[in-house]
C-alpha cells in the first residue's frame, strides 16, 4: 500500500451501513460532510478545541475534526441528522427551540451530540454536570445558561 492509497472502511452512520474508500489523511469530519453529505455537523477550528464538529462515534462525544476516517472501520456514528424522526424533533431539539438556546447555531449540532451523550450516560444529570459536559463545546452566543436549562428540562420530562 502506497502513502496516499485509498483504505476501504466500513461503518455505520445513522443506523446506515456504509463502505467508503477514505483517503489516509482524511478526517471523519471530511467524510461525514464531503462525501456523505451530512454538513450538520460543523466546521469550526479544525483543531480540536471548538468542539463544532463534535459527533457520537460508538456512543461517546468526540471531535470529528481531529479523528482519521480510516480508524472509523467498524464503528458506529451519529450526527445530528440522526436525532430527529422524519419532521419530528428530537425532545433536546425542542427543549432547545423552547429556551431559546440556539442563536446564531453555529455550535448547536456539536452541543446537541455532546448533551445526547451525556443524557444516555446520566438520565438525571445535575447543573454542574451539564456545565462541565459542555466544557468542550465553544458557544459565542448564548452563555450556555439556556443550554443547561433545555436539557435539565428534557431530564425532568422523562422521570417516571
Ligand atoms: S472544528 Fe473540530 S473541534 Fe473545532
Ligand atoms: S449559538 Fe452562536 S455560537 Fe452558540
Amino acid at each position: 500500500m502506497t502513502a496516499d492509497q485509498a483504505i476501504a472502511i466500513r461503518c455505520t452512520v445513522n443506523g446506515e451501513e456504509h463502505t467508503l474508500e477514505v483517503g489516509p489523511g482524511e478526517t471523519l469530519l471530511q467524510t461525514l460532510r464531503d462525501r456523505l453529505s451530512l454538513t450538520g455537523t460543523k466546521e469550526g477550528c479544525l483543531e480540536g478545541e471548538c468542539g463544532a464538529c463534535t459527533v457520537l462515534v460508538d456512543d461517546l462525544p468526540v471531535d470529528a475534526c481531529i479523528l482519521a476516517a480510516a480508524a472509523m472501520d467498524g464503528r458506529r456514528i451519529r450526527t445530528v441528522e440522526g436525532l430527529s424522526t422524519g419532521e419530528r424533533l428530537a425532545p433536546l431539539q425542542q427543549a432547545f427551540l423552547d429556551h431559546a438556546a440556539v442563536q446564531c447555531g453555529f455550535c448547536t449540532p456539536g452541543v446537541l451530540m455532546t448533551l445526547t451523550a451525556l443524557l444516555e450516560q446520566r438520565p438525571s444529570p445535575s447543573p454542574e454536570e451539564v456545565a462541565a459536559a459542555l466544557a468542550g463545546n465553544l458557544c459565542r452566543c448564548t452563555g450556555y445558561r439556556q443550554m443547561i436549562d433545555a436539557l435539565l428540562a428534557v431530564a425532568k420530562e422523562a422521570r417516571p
